[in-house]
Parts: C-alpha cells; structure tokens; sequence
C-alpha cells in the first residue's frame, strides 16, 4: 500500500517539470556556402528518472543534438530548457553553472594520462576538497568493477577499462542528467551490461534521467523510450515502460491528479 503511494507521489513529483523541454529547435553548421541545417524544428520533453534511448545513422545530428542539451553549444533557434532553465540566450557563466547537473560521457573518454583512475573520477568535482572525496571515487570505480585499477593510469588500462573510468567520472558527483554518447561501444557484453545496469539502478533509485546514444541492440531493453533521430528530424518516439501514467490502486491515471 505505502509502496503503492510512494509509487505515485514519485511519478507525480517527476511528471510536474520536464528535465530536459525542446520546443522548435532548429541548428545550423556553418554559414554562407558552408551553411548546414542539421536539426528540423525538434520537440522533445524528458521527465526525471526516464532512460531515453536515442538511435539514428551516422550523421543524423546524435551527438549535435547531445551537446546542445548539455550546454555544450549556443542554441540559435528554439527554446530548450534543462531543468527548468532556459538556455537560450543563458550568460556562459550560467551555462557553466547548468553543466554542473549534467554528467556526460562522451565517445572519447579524455583521461588525463598523468593521473591514476581514482584521481581522474576525482577530477570530476570538487571531490579533492571534499572529505572521504577518495573513498567517494574508489567506491563508484568499485561498482563498475575497478576495485583492483583504482591506481592505475591510463596506459595500464584497456580500452573498456578507460571507458569505465569516465563513466565512473560522470556518475561519481549523482548529477540530475546523464548525457551518454555509445557509453558501451567500448566495451564486451558483460562490462556494457554491468554499466548500463548501474546507470539504471541509479535512474530509478535517484531519479536522474539518462538521455544515450547506442547502436548496441543488447541493452535497448533498459530504455523507457526509444527515439529516433533521421536527417535531422524526430522521425518516432516509442514509449515503452510509461512510469508517468502508472496507475496506482484507485486505478486513477496519476497525470489526473495535476489538472
Ligand atoms: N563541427 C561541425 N562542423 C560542421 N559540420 C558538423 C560538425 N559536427 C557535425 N557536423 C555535421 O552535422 C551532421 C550531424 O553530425 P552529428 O551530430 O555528429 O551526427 P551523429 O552523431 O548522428 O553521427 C553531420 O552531417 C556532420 O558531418
Ligand atoms: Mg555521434
């Protein structure tokens, strides 16, 4: 029964304000002869706790579309709020201050090769200032099952070991947002389990939405929806797991209790 109640409070507190709301966004590469359009007039909204999984081809604005998101790049028509907070327009000094409620990971991993795994998760905050910031980091390299090259660098690590370093580095801080750009392209099938496992384990516990771009058809199955991207344009959204309008035992849709 409690469980039950808790169930709709959280959908009710996580349906009241969008983390990620696009409306009409269009972007542009390049001007003049070079001009490219590569987003078409975009409407997306993502509530909290959501795992979108955005597919498309190569070249499809994936990644364009991932930055402009996390406050990456300027948005130039449109509007596209991140946790209430409209972009367009925003002072770099406050796009800096949205990024830190982000976490991203992105294809290339971008270790410092000077720094062991624990102080690479470390540099992610303000972890080094923090008490326990070293036990903090090992323990999410831990969960990804790096307890044993939490002193290691870089050049002792494999290509899917490096990738688990940054993912680490992303979650370490629990940011609201994830931006995920192929999180496991890098990895076997038993280390991309394991990651996307923990990255939902955490969507649902804390409610952080992820928002990743894979090609990996084996963990499709961890999305709530599924988004396509082609040419630029949203071509279908599928939901898969509607948390939002889950019924609670009255068997009232819990989105009528907003109105
Ligand atoms: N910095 C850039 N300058 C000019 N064109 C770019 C730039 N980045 C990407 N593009 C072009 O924009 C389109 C979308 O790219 P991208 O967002 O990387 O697609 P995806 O991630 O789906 O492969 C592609 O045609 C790509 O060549
Ligand atoms: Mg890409």
């Amino acid at each position: 029964m409690l469980a039950s109640s808790d169930t709709t409070l959280q959908s009710l507190t996580s349906s009241a304000e969008p983390s990620v709301q696009i409306r009409n966004l269009n972007f542009h590469y390049g001007e003049g002869d070079l001009f490219k359009q590569v987003l078409f007039d975009i409407n997306l909204e993502i509530y909290s706790g959501q795992i979108v999984i955005l597919t498309g081809p190569s070249g499809s604005g994936k990644t364009t579309l991932l930055t402009l998101i996390g406050a990456l790049r300027t948005i130039q028509d449109g509007s596209l709020q991140i946790l209430g907070q409209e972009l367009k327009g925003l002072a770099p000094k406050k796009l800096v201050q949205i990024r830190k409620n982000i976490g991203f990971i992105f294809q290339a991993h971008n270790l410092f090769h000077s720094l062991t795994a624990r102080q690479n998760v470390m540099m992610s905050t303000d972890l080094f200032s923090h008490q326990g910031g070293n036990a903090k980091a090992a323990e999410i390299l831990g969960q990804l099952g790096l307890s044993d090259r939490v002193d290691y660098k870089p050049h002792a690590l494999s290509g899917g070991q490096k990738q688990r370093v940054a993912i680490a580095r992303a979650l370490v801080n629990r940011p609201n947002l994830i931006l995920a750009d192929e999180p496991t392209a890098a990895l076997d099938k038993k280390s991309g389990r394991d990651v996307v496992t923990l990255m939902q384990k955490m969507a649902k516990e804390e409610g952080i939405t992820i928002l990743m771009v894979t090609h990996d058809n084996r963990i499709l199955d961890v999305a709530d929806r599924i988004i396509n991207l082609v040419d630029g344009n949203l071509e279908s959204d599928n939901i898969i797991n509607d948390f939002s309008t889950s019924h609670d035992e009255t068997g009232m849709d819990s989105r009528t209790f907003m109105l």
